[in-house]
C-alpha cells in the first residue's frame, strides 16, 4: 500500500457528507487538506474536527461556488500558496435541486434557472476545478490522481421523474473522466470514477424535498451505505501502487441488488 503522509488534497463538497468523511479518513493518513465548497462555517467546523484530532495535519479553507471560474482560478492559487502543490483532486461535490412542491417536475417543466445551475455546478463546476488543478499544479509535476465522484447513475438512469439533469449531469462526468484519462498520457496522473450507490447524506434528504418520511420510505428494510464507506473507497484507490489505476469502483449497499432493486428483507435477516 502506498503511503499518502505528505500529500496535499483538494477536496470539493468537503463541509458535509462524503466529503467531509475522506477528509477526516486522510487527515488520519497524513495528507494536507485544501476544503472547498460554498459555506464558510461549515468548513471551518470540519477543520476544527480535523484539528481536534489531528492537530498536526495543515488544512486549509476555500469557499467559492465552482459555477465561477475566476472564483474557482483564485481559490485554487491561493490553496496552493498557502497548503502546498495538488497532489490528489477529489471532485466530490454535486447539486441536486429539487422544486419546493410535493410533486416532481418533469425536464421540461423545470425552470432554466435550476438547469443552468445544476449544469454549472455539477458538469463546468468539476472542470473548472480539474482545469486550475492540472494548470496549477498536476501538469507541471506530471504526477497526481483525481478522483471523480460519479454515481451508479452515470451508467443506467433509475425511472424517477425530475431527475434528468442530475443523471446526465453524471453521465457526463464519467465521458469527461474516460477522455482526461487519455489526454493525460505521458504523465504519472490518474484519472478515477468512483461510483456510489445509495448512502445516508443530506444528499437524499435534499432529493425528497427535506420529506423525512419519503426518506425513510426510500431506505426501509435494508442498511444504506454511510459516507465512511465512500472515504473507505477513496483509500483504496488511493493508496494503490503507481502502476495502478482503479478505473472506475462502483460501491453499494449489499442489498441494493440493481438500480431498483432493493431487497427490503435485509434488516429482517441480518438483526443483531
Ligand atoms: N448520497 C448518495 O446516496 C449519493 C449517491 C450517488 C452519488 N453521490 C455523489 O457523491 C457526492 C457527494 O454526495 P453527498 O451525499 O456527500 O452530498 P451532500 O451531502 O449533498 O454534499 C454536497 C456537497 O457539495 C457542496 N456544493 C454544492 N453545490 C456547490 C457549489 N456550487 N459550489 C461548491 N460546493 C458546492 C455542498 O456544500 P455547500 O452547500 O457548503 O456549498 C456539500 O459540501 C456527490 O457527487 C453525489 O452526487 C451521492
Amino acid at each position: 500500500m502506498a503511503s499518502l503522509k505528505g500529500q496535499t488534497a483538494m477536496i470539493t463538497g468537503a463541509s458535509m457528507g462524503i466529503g467531509e468523511a475522506i477528509a477526516m479518513a486522510l487527515a488520519k493518513e497524513g495528507v494536507r487538506l485544501t476544503l472547498v465548497s460554498r459555506s464558510k462555517d461549515k468548513l471551518e467546523d470540519v477543520r476544527n474536527k480535523i484539528a481536534a484530532q489531528y492537530p498536526d495535519i495543515k488544512v486549509g479553507v476555500y469557499p467559492v461556488d465552482v459555477q465561477n471560474a475566476a472564483e474557482v482560478d483564485k481559490a485554487v492559487e491561493t490553496a496552493i500558496s498557502e497548503v502546498g502543490a495538488i497532489d490528489i483532486l477529489i471532485n466530490n461535490l454535486s447539486c441536486f435541486i429539487i422544486e419546493e412542491n410535493k410533486r416532481k417536475k418533469r425536464f421540461w417543466e423545470l425552470p432554466i434557472e435550476l438547469i443552468s445551475q445544476m449544469n454549472g455546478t455539477n458538469v463546468s463546476g468539476v472542470m473548472y476545478t480539474t482545469h486550475s488543478v492540472l494548470n496549477r499544479s498536476m501538469w507541471a509535476q506530471k504526477e497526481g490522481t483525481i478522483i471523480n465522484i460519479s454515481s451508479v447513475t452515470g451508467l443506467e438512469c433509475p425511472p424517477f421523474d425530475g431527475e434528468a439533469v442530475y443523471h446526465a449531469n453524471k453521465a457526463g462526468l464519467e465521458a469527461f473522466s474516460n477522455s482526461l484519462r487519455i489526454e493525460t498520457a505521458g504523465s504519472n496522473i490518474r484519472v478515477l470514477v468512483l461510483r456510489p450507490g445509495c448512502v445516508a447524506t443530506n444528499f437524499h434528504l435534499q432529493r425528497v424535498k427535506y420529506d423525512k418520511n419519503a426518506m425513510d420510505e426510500f431506505f426501509y428494510g435494508y442498511e444504506p451505505l454511510v459516507a465512511q464507506d465512500l472515504a473507505d473507497s477513496v483509500l483504496y484507490m488511493l493508496s494503490r501502487p503507481g502502476r495502478t489505476s482503479i478505473k472506475a469502483l462502483d460501491c453499494v449497499p449489499t442489498a441494493q441488488r440493481g438500480l431498483t432493486r432493493f431487497d427490503r428483507e435485509w434488516n429482517e435477516r441480518n438483526k443483531q
